[in-house]
C-alpha cells in the first residue's frame, strides 16, 4: 500500500474541509443519500455548474466546484454515472482509479458513495473502489531527491469512503487491500533499477513473504547444478550476479490437495547477451522480470487473504550479460529434463530459464495447473500491444478460466495457437532443439519451445512483454510498470480452484 495514502470508512457525513466527491447519474439528481447531507441550497448551485460545463452525467465526466457556496467542504467534485446500461457494468475499481485521477493536490478526500438504486455501491463494491483508488495513486519516487513540481500533497492523504454500510466495506477491505499490496509489490519490483535488483536481492525479498506464513525455499547455483537445471545456469553464467530460484509454498488448504503452479521469469537484467541487443531501450530489459514480480505479488495477495488453496511460486532470477565466461551462440547445454538445447541467440534466453522451472514444478509437485509469466518475446508486443496479454494454452478449460478471468478483472488475454508445425521449426541439426527459430512466428515458436517442458499437465503460457512495462497511463496506473498479472491469477484461483 502506497504509504502515502490512509483509507477510513465511515458512515454518511459531510466533513467540515478537504474535497468532497459525489455520483451523479445521467438524470442529474442527487441520490437521496447524498441530497439530505448536502442540504437543499446546493441543487441551485449544481443545476447552475452542470449547464455552464454541459455536463450530462456521462460515466467519468466531472464536475469541480471549488469552495461552493453552502457548503463547508473546500471543493466538491461530481462523477457522472451514466444511465442504467451504464450503472449496471459498473467498474469499481476503475472508478477508484478514475476518481483518484481527479482530486490531485487534495489532502483530504471524503466519497459519498450512494447513488441510484440500481447502482451497486455496496460493501465489495467499495472495497474494489479503495483497490482501484490506491492503485492510481501509486508512485516511484523512490529515487527522486527533489521534490517533483507536481500539484501532489507532500503529506499523506487520507480517502474516507462513506456509506451505510460502512462496517461492512472496512471487512472486505481488510480482503482486498491483500490484493493491491500485491500489484504494488509487484510493479515495485518491476520499477527497481537493475543495479538495486539482481538475482539475490530479488530472492532477498521474496522471503518477506514469510512473515504471511508462505514457505520460501531460496536455491544457489550450487544447488541448482546440483539438480541439474543447466539451461538456467547457462544462461547466468556471464554475469558478475549469482543465480537464484525460489520456491513460495503458501499451504491454504488441506495437505492432500493437489497445488496450483505460477512460474516466473526472472531476467534481472536482459543485455541480450553475446547476441547483444542494440542501446536504443535496452533499459527497459531491467523489467524482464515481470513474470516473476507477478508471482510473487499474487503469492502476497493469496496468503494475505489466507485464500483456501494450495499454491507453489517459483521463479528463476538470472541476469543475461556477455562475458568472457557468458555462453556463445553454438553451445549445447542440457536441461533438467534430459533434453538438449542449441543455443542459437542468447538473446532468446526467458525460454532457457523457464524450461527447467516448469520441468522441475510438474516433476516435483504435480500441480492441477502450471501458468507462466513471461516477457518472452518482442513479436508479442507487436501482436497484441498493450492491450492484451499472449495466452499460449495446452487446455482448453484452462483457456477459459483465464479469459473469462481477464474480462472480469480488465487484464485481458489473447489466445495465439500451438500446432506441430510450429513445434517442428525449433528442431536443431545438432541437439533436441535450438533457442531460436528466428523471427518468423517467434512468440508461438518461443511458446512451443515451453511445451516442450511440460508433460501432460494442463499449462499456460502468457507473454506478458507488452502488458508488464512500459505501460500507457490506465484508470488504475500511471506507473511504468503496472503489476499485470496479479489480479488477473488472484480471480482465476478465487473463482475455480478454491474450497
Ligand atoms: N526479454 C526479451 C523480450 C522483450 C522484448 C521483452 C521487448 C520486453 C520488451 C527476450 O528475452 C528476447 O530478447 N526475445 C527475443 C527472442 C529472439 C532472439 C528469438 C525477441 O523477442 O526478439
Ligand atoms: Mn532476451
Ligand atoms: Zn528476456
Amino acid at each position: 500500500m502506497p504509504d502515502r495514502l490512509k483509507i477510513v470508512f465511515s458512515g454518511p457525513a459531510v466533513p467540515a474541509t478537504g474535497t468532497l466527491v459525489v455520483f451523479v447519474a445521467d438524470d442529474l439528481t442527487l441520490a437521496p443519500g447524498a441530497r439530505d447531507l448536502l442540504g437543499p441550497a446546493i441543487g441551485e448551485v449544481l443545476s447552475r455548474a452542470f449547464a455552464a460545463e454541459s455536463f450530462r452525467g456521462k460515466p467519468g465526466s466531472v464536475v469541480s466546484l471549488v469552495a461552493p457556496t453552502g457548503l463547508q467542504a473546500d471543493r466538491l467534485v461530481v462523477v457522472g454515472i451514466g444511465g442504467a446500461k451504464d450503472r449496471a457494468e459498473q467498474n469499481f475499481v476503475n472508478l477508484g482509479g478514475t476518481v483518484a485521477g481527479r482530486v490531485g493536490g487534495a489532502k483530504a478526500v471524503t466519497v459519498i458513495l450512494a447513488g441510484p438504486s440500481d447502482w451497486p455501491a455496496d460493501a465489495q463494491a467499495t472495497a474494489d473502489f479503495a483497490m482501484g483508488y490506491s492503485l492510481r495513486s501509486y508512485r516511484f519516487d523512490r529515487y527522486k531527491t527533489k521534490k517533483g513540481d507536481t500539484d501532489e500533497p507532500d503529506g499523506p492523504v487520507t480517502l474516507t469512503l462513506a456509506l451505510e454500510d460502512h462496517a461492512a466495506a472496512k471487512k472486505a477491505w481488510k480482503v482486498r487491500s491483500g490484493l493491491a499490496e500485491g500489484v504494488v509489490l509487484a510493479r515495485d519490483l518491476v520499477n527497481e533499477p537493475p543495479n538495486v535488483l539482481y538475482p539475490a536481492e530479488f530472492a532477498r525479498r521474496a522471503e518477506d513473504l514469510e512473515k504471511l506464513g508462505v514457505e520460501v525455499e531460496v536455491m544457489d547455483g550450487d544447488r541448482l547444478a546440483s539438480i541439474g537445471m543447466r539451461a538456467l545456469l547457462g544462461v547466468a553464467q556471464g554475469s558478475r550476479h549469482v543465480p537464484r530460484v525460489v520456491v513460495m509454498r503458501w499451504n491454504g488448504a488441506r495437505a492432500k490437495s493437489k497445488p496450483v503452479a505460477f512460474v516466473g521469469k526472472g531476467v534481472c537484467f536482459d543485455s541480450g547477451g553475446i547476441s547483444i541487443k542494440p542501446a536504443q531501450g535496452m533499459e527497459d530489459m531491467k523489467g524482464d522480470m515481470a513474470g516473476a514480480a507477478c508471482v510473487v505479488g499474487l503469492m502476497h495477495s493469496l496468503a494475505s487473504r489466507r485464500a483456501k488453496v494450495n499454491a507453489i511460486g517459483i521463479i528463476g532470477l538470472v541476469e543475461n550479460m556477455p562475458d568472457g565466461n557468458a555462453q556463445r551462440p553454438g553451445d549445447i547445454v542440457k536441461s533438467l529434463s534430459g533434453q538438449t538445447i542449441e543455443i542459437i541467440n542468447t538473446d532468446a534466453e526467458g525460454r532457457l530459464v523457464l524450461a527447467d522451472l516448469l520441468w522441475y514444478v510438474q516433476e516435483q509437485y504435480k500441480p492441477v495447473f502450471m501458468v507462466n509469466l513471461a516477457t518472452l518475446t518482442g513479436a508479442i508486443i507487436v501482436a497484441l500491444g498493450a492491450e492484451n496479454a499472449g495466452l499460449f494454452c495446452n487446455d482448453d478449460t484452462l483457456a477459459e478460466r483465464l479469459a473469462a478471468a481477464g474480462k472480469a478483472t480488465g487484464e485481458t488475454v489473447w489466445r495465439m495457437p500451438l500446432g506441430a508445425a510450429y513445434d517442428k521449426m525449433i528442431d536443431s541439426k545438432f541437439a533436441d532443439m535450438k533457442n531460436s527459430a528466428g523471427r518468423q512466428a517467434s512468440s508461438i515458436t518461443a511458446a512451443q519451445f515451453l511445451k516442450r517442458y511440460v508433460g501432460d499437465t494442463p499449462w499456460a503460457h502468457l507473454d506478458i512483454a507488452g502488458t508488464g512495462m512500459g505501460s500507457p497511463s490506465s484508470d488504475i496506473n500511471t506507473s511504468w510498470a503496472s503489476g499485470w498479472g496479479v489480479r488477473l491469477l488472484e480471480r482465476l484461483v478465487a473463482d475455480h480452484y478454491e474450497g
